[in-house]
């Protein structure tokens, strides 16, 4: 049988693996990553699952059916710093739980089921993001893997360590046809289910994004000789910029825009900064409104540093369009929520979710369950077992009436 109470315990559990004492931060072929993927495991065995690591670091379960292709369930297992507990893992852990209780009644359906635990999605260590979800439909650039850490440590030698081999990437990979679909639980990391009285809601489609990075370069200088009028300081002017991708997001109610992370070069109390690295991510549910928006930032980043004699370069770090949820499966899971006694709401989701990445090769389908006041990439994030329970019944009665075709 379902056990919200189980659901919520075992994030409990997973949220012990935290390299920040007293919060929840667990990246991507850490320790803690180690320690929480060996927990998902052996609870995907226990629930009647053949359960391995792929070799981009996923936990991957199967549940055979009575034929080859899947259902592919799941959702990721690293989290941003100082993270709640419910993001990604809810969605593996309710997926774990529905296939136990297929097991407990030996209920085989005409399609396996395959629940993944991604390796990385938040993108945290690396600075690239859907490391997991890319490996599995195939869209993982080898080379990414020669991205770098902070510690310089890059992809293949932070796998390497984890006793992983990168070089297998491709058999990581899925084909078109193997997968019949991919359905994601996730928090919904927002306010409107919360508004409306709801506990889940159907996604109609995952906002897109765009993450360019931008390098100013001024001059590094005394803070105590170097006259105002003749500095070049590369702070004051990403001041600007930040400020800039401010209003540029303002300009649309549908779009929103973030600097979430600034380096600061040489970074001291009495040095002029002479060089400072930062951040955009602009997200839309339009891929032209948001291409747009980066356009006007890079004119806007190369205005201000003109303005002030700095130079700017600004690169591309990632960007993945708006992916619509197929509406055969829509359909599929408002039924699933009607079957409920629910009120079927259809909701749009601003968060980026792997199934952007997973859509190259099958069609995407997302249930949200209800959050505390909207909020989330916080350790206040918090749902209730009751909202747990009815995300898990809802999961549940779509997949045993998942039609693979309709
Ligand atoms: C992932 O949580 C994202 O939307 O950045
Ligand atoms: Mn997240
Ligand atoms: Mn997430």
């Amino acid at each position: 049988m379902l056990s919200a109470e189980r659901i919520m315990q075992r994030c409990d559990a997973l949220a012990r693996h935290s390299e920040l004492p007293g919060g929840l931060t667990r990246v991507f072929l850490s320790p803690q990553n180690r320690a929480a993927n060996e927990l998902v495991l052996g609870w995907m065995r226990e629930a009647g699952m053949q359960a391995r690591v792929d070799a981009i670091g996923n936990v991957v379960g199967r549940y055979e059916g009575e034929k080859q292709p899947c259902l592919m369930l799941g959702s990721h297992l690293d989290t941003v710093r100082d993270a709640g507990r419910y993001d990604g893992m809810l969605g593996v852990i309710t997926a774990i739980e529905c296939v136990a209780a297929l097991a407990e009644q030996s209920k085989r359906l005409p399609f396996a089921i395959e629940v993944l635990g991604f390796g990385d999605e938040e993108g945290v260590r690396f600075g690239t993001s859907m490391l997991g979800s890319r490996g599995v439909s195939g869209t993982l650039d080898p080379a990414v893997l020669n991205t770098r850490d902070a510690h310089g440590v890059s992809i293949a030698e932070a796998l390497r360590q984890f006793g992983l081999d990168g070089s297998r990437l491709a058999q990581v990979a899925r084909k078109k046809g193997e997968v019949l679909a991919y359905a994601e639980l996730h928090i919904e990391q927002g306010p409107v289910l919360e508004a409306e009285g709801l506990s889940v809601g159907v996604v109609s489609a995952i906002n897109g994004f765009s993450r360019p990075r931008a390098t100013l370069h001024g001059e590094a200088g005394h803070a105590g000789t170097v006259p105002m009028h003749q500095r070049r300081d590369a702070l004051a002017a990403a001041a600007e910029c930040v400020l800039a991708v401010e209003r540029i997001a303002q300009s649309d109610a549908a779009l929103v825009g973030t600097v979430g992370r600034l380096e600061v070069k040489p970074g001291a109390i009495n040095v002029i900064p002479g060089e400072v690295q930062f951040t955009i991510d602009f997200r839309a549910p339009r891929d032209t409104l948001r291409q747009e928006a980066v356009r006007s930032a890079v004119d806007a980043v190369q205005e201000i540093a003109s303005k002030r004699r700095l130079t700017a370069a600004i690169e591309k770090i990632q960007e993945l369009g708006v992916t619509a949820c197929a509406p055969r499966l829509i359909e599929q899971l408002e039924r699933a929520v009607a079957a409920q006694g629910l009120h079927v709401r259809r909701l749009p989701s601003g968060a980026g979710h792997d199934g952007q990445a997973i859509q190259a090769i099958a069609d995407v389908a997302m249930l949200f369950v209800r959050c505390k006041g909207g909020v989330s990439h916080s350790p206040a994030e918090s749902i209730t077992e009751a909202d747990a329970g009815v995300g898990a019944r809802t999961l549940l009665s779509f997949i045993e009436r998942f039609e693979p075709r309709s």
